[in-house]
């Protein structure tokens, strides 16, 4: 993650509380259902869980109630100091996605919201390979993002944004790396995973996929 990206986020630290709960007229469908979103989440893991892309910490609170063990990373120092006021008792590292931290004995679960869209997709198959290689047989790898059906659909998605005039918005989705689940799930199934999805909003899904033998 470059310098001016974190910056974006060392910023959006502030308001990011704000936009979740539907302040932000542009992102209201994208974070509709959010807390709900979250809480479907952290009920999917168990165990030694590791968080990515924490931001300001809400996800952590409901993991709180699932996971014997928690660990969150994130890059954003901004996030990190409001995610460490909430949670000041969870260990929150600064890291990406590659950041595979040492812990007594397997990590269970891998768990993130509103995140893994930061990476490419070329990016995205290695880090779920990395997954695939460290977690146990029956671990989880538990995303909560905007995702789309097809290229067709994220077309559909960007121009409907557009005749909202949603600039931001479509700029969003055309700038970031937001993907499709047929292209997920292969690479899910590649590195040995049995993957199920549920759409939870007009954006985001629930991915939930579990690490087979070998
Ligand atoms: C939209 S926020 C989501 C925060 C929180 N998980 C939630 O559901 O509200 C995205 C977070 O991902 C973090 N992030 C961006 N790129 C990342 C990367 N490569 N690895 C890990 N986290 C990243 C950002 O710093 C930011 O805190």
């Amino acid at each position: 993650m470059g310098n001016d990206f974190r910056k974006l986020f060392d910023e959006w630290s502030h308001t990011y509380d704000d936009a979740v709960a539907g302040q932000d007229s542009e992102y209201a469908a994208v974070f509709a259902r959010y807390e709900e979103i979250l809480k479907e989440t952290a009920s999917r893991a168990f165990g030694t869980v590791v968080e990515y892309g924490v931001g300001t910490g809400n996800l952590t609170k409901f993991l709180l109630h699932h996971a014997d063990r928690l660990l969150g990373i994130e890059p954003s120092d901004g996030m990190r100091a409001v995610a460490k006021k909430k949670h000041p008792d969870v260990e929150i590292l600064p890291g990406d996605f590659f950041t595979i931290p040492k812990m007594a004995g397997p990590i269970h679960c891998i768990v993130s919201t509103y995140a893994f869209h930061h990476l490419t997709d070329d990016e995205k198959e290695k880090a779920i390979g990395l997954y695939a290689s460290i977690l146990p047989k029956g671990g989880k790898i538990i995303f909560a993002d905007t995702i789309f059906s097809s290229e067709e659909e994220k077309r559909k998605m960007i121009v409907e944004a557009k005749r909202k005039n949603f600039w931001r918005l479509a700029k969003d989705l055309e700038t970031e790396f937001y993907s499709t689940i047929p292209t997920i799930t292969a690479m899910l199934e590649k590195h040995h995973c049995e993957v199920e999805w549920e759409p939870k909003n007009e954006f985001v899904w629930i991915m939930e996929a579990i690490k087979k033998g070998d």
